[in-house]
């Protein structure tokens, strides 16, 4: 049966046709496909395809840049924010965003990729990190709006990524889960309090700041299924427990209900409840931004990658005294 992921394995190898398979690598892949049905979780030491593997290679490495680019519009609050309480809140969440990019580095090594080689592929443009954050963050309310929405979809994404079949990205994901629902709570409790004790125009900021990020938010989950080269192989292997159409309206379901308690409607005028679907009805997303933007032509994505540029050069003198530092305790050690 000729799969949308062969069509993708078939791209991969440029159209050429694939070597043929020894005996031993289809009773090896056989073996593979039956643990996957068997709900086994993979361990970096097992056997896997080398299909498998670039897949997780690629949506692991892409999550790790996504957190730590994650960090620069929210970053930049850091010395504006309007309290201390504010400020040690908002620098606890971007460090955990630094944490979990770390983790998710780590889980990628596990498949036999350097730090180096993943770190070139996002300062060179080639990898790609999360659409959502080649977003400004305009005023302070889009801080508690990242918070609520971007972090909300995050974990929407996330939690379903605890049960990967991959068990170090899985596991990642346990504790990164955690700590994105302090993300998503903080972001919430901050316009509830802008809602609820603020001016008017501090209400209508919040407002303002939902306008703009509403749908890139609902792109975060990725295009619609039909229309998504991975899923079914991700969907096949176990990496993607639920489709990306099937996140997205899982978050509209649980986040309008929120909105409606903060005082805010959602900039989509299609937005209406189906009491036969028992769930929401929303709008056509605008695909051609969702692409634009992924494609590097988004409000921020030269500033994002020059200052992730920028942070590597800086970092050049740490990473040098940091591998001095190893080579003297080496060769200490090699004369002892
Ligand atoms: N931004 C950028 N690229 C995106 C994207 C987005 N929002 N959604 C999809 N894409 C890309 C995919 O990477 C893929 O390109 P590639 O093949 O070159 O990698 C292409 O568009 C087609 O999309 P698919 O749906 O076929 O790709 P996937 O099966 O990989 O699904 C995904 C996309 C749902 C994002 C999946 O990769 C995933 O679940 N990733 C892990 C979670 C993640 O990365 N979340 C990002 C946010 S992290 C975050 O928000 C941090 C928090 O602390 C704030």
């Amino acid at each position: 049966m000729y799969t949308q992921a062969m069509d993708v394995m078939a791209r991969e190898a440029g159209g050429k046709p694939q070597p043929v398979k020894s005996a031993e690598t289809l009773a090896r892949e056989a073996a593979f496909e039956a643990r996957i049905d068997a709900g086994d979780f993979i361990e970096a030491k097992d056997w896997m395809p080398d299909h498998y593997r670039k897949t997780l290679v690629r949506q692991i490495s892409q999550h790790a840049h996504s957190e730590i680019v994650g960090m620069l519009p929210e970053g930049n609050w850091i010395t504006r924010a309007p309290t201390l309480k504010r400020k040690a809140i908002l620098l606890a969440k971007v460090q955990d965003e630094g944490g979990h990019g770390l983790y998710l580095y780590a889980a990628a090594e596990t498949l036999g990729t350097s730090r180096d080689e993943m770190t070139a592929a996002l300062l060179s443009g080639k990898a790609k990190y999360s659409s959502i954050f080649n977003y400004p963050a305009l005023t302070w309310a889009d801080i508690g709006v990242i918070g609520w929405l971007v972090d909300g979809a995050a974990i929407m994404n996330q939690v379903p990524l605890c049960r990967c079949s991959y068990a170090p990205y899985a596991r990642a994901m346990i504790r990164v889960c955690r700590e994105e629902s302090f993300h998503q709570r903080q972001g919430y409790e901050s316009l509830l309090t802008m809602m609820t004790k603020g001016t008017a125009q501090q209400k209508a900021m919040v407002q303002d700041a939902v306008n703009r990020w509403w749908w890139p938010s609902l792109m975060m989950f990725g295009p619609a299924d039909k229309d998504s080269p991975n899923s079914e192989q991700s969907i096949r292997w176990g990496i993607k427990r639920v489709t990306n159409d099937q996140l997205r309206q899982k978050f509209v379901d649980a986040t309008i209900p929120q909105a409606e308690i903060l005082g805010v409607t959602v900039p989509d005028p299609d937005l209406k409840w189906n009491e036969v679907r028992q769930s929401y009805d929303f709008g056509v997303i605008d695909w051609a931004e969702f692409w634009r933007v992924v494609g590097g032509e988004g409000p921020c994505n030269r500033e994002r990658l020059a200052a992730r540029n920028k942070a590597w050069d800086d970092g050049a003198w740490v990473r040098d005294a940091a591998l001095a530092h190893a080579r003297k305790q080496a060769s200490k050690q090699d004369a002892a």
